[in-house]
């Protein structure tokens, strides 16, 4: 296959251009200095001339607080620019994967999530990304929209200055006595990799559709990150931190947890629990 990756120097996206060349398909990889998604024009750009069998993308804005403070900019690259692709893709017969969050849902729900649940955002990011989905799916014709969430991976986040939660909290350790970390947000850490492999499995099927794409189960980030202490074998003094040491300054869902329940109907999950992604994340990083 012929394979474009759009955000290729970001987290994501360069495991997705690891995962689709390992698989023996052709990539081109762009990155923000080949396209600005909001200012393409989807009639004529780079993308035709690369005559790919399937677009993949991982670019988005996505730092919550800075969609919050911008939100004609985060719509014009998450909205807008989802539908920029939708139409190359649709152009030229490509099948459009797009990758969404579990931010889409208000998170009252209390119980995981599946595709046919209502979203409901609570900020600026999630209406944006969900806007985003939206186009995708009405207008490109073969598409996949998948959300996941919590993700971390061996390359660094570029939109939020690098150290992914695992490393925050490695060194924060590192440099204090004490960690203080939330116990009230619950969500399912994914890990860039494995999110990489689903993509290309899914590739190969012609199931278009929404999907929900995160690791098994699901924790709290105090949990998360008394998980990583313990894995990787670090004495801290952990502590749940008080309702009001860490105030959000954006709304955020209390449980955005997904189940991959359409991946299962077709037989195509490749996730597994979270702590395993967890210990493979250490375990190579410590190499
Ligand atoms: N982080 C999470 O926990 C999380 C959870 C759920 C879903 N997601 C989704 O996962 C995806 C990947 O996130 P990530 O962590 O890999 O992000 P990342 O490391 O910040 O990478 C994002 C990429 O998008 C590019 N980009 C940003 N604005 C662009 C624009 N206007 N036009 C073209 N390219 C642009 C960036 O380039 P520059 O840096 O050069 O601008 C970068 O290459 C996003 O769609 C995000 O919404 C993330």
């Amino acid at each position: 296959m012929r394979v474009t990756v759009i955000g290729a120097d970001g987290q994501l996206g360069m495991d997705v251009v690891q995962a689709f060349t390992k698989n023996g398909d052709e990539v081109s990889p762009l990155t923000h200095s080949d396209i600005e998604l909001s200012g393409m024009d989807p009639a004529s750009n780079c993308i035709e001339s690369l005559r790919p069998d399937i677009i993949v993308n991982t670019a988005a804005m996505h730092h919550v607080e800075n969609c919050e403070r911008e939100p004609q900019k985060a719509f014009a690259i998450n909205g807008l620019g989802a539908r920029n692709l939708a139409l190359v893709a649709r152009n030229i017969g490509a099948t459009l994967m797009h990758v969404s969050t579990d931010y889409v849902f208000d998170g009252v729900k209390g119980s995981p999530y599946v595709e046919s649940d209502a979203p409901m955002p609570l900020n600026v990011y999630g209406n944006t990304k969900l806007s985003g989905e939206y186009f995708v799916r009405s207008t490109a014709d073969k598409h996949f929209v998948l959300r996941t969430s919590a993700i971390y991976g061996k390359n660094p986040c570029r939109a939020k200055g690098g150290l992914n939660f695992i490393e925050l909290m490695l060194k924060l350790a590192r440099e204090r006595g004490e960690v203080k970390v939330v116990d009230s947000e619950f969500v399912t850490p994914t890990s860039t990799s494995e999110i990489a492999r689903q993509m290309v499995a899914l590739s190969r099927s012609n199931f278009y559709g929404l999907y929900h794409a995160t690791a098994e189960g699901s924790c709290s980030w105090f949990e998360f990150a008394r998980e990583i202490f313990s894995v990787a074998n670090v004495q801290v003094n952990l502590k749940v931190a008080g309702p009001n040491e860490f105030p959000a300054k954006v709304a955020r869902p209390a449980y955005s947890v997904l189940e991959n329940l359409a991946l299962k109907s077709h037989g195509l999950n490749v996730f597994k629990p979270w702590q395993e992604g967890l210990r493979e994340y250490l375990s190579a990083a410590s190499k």
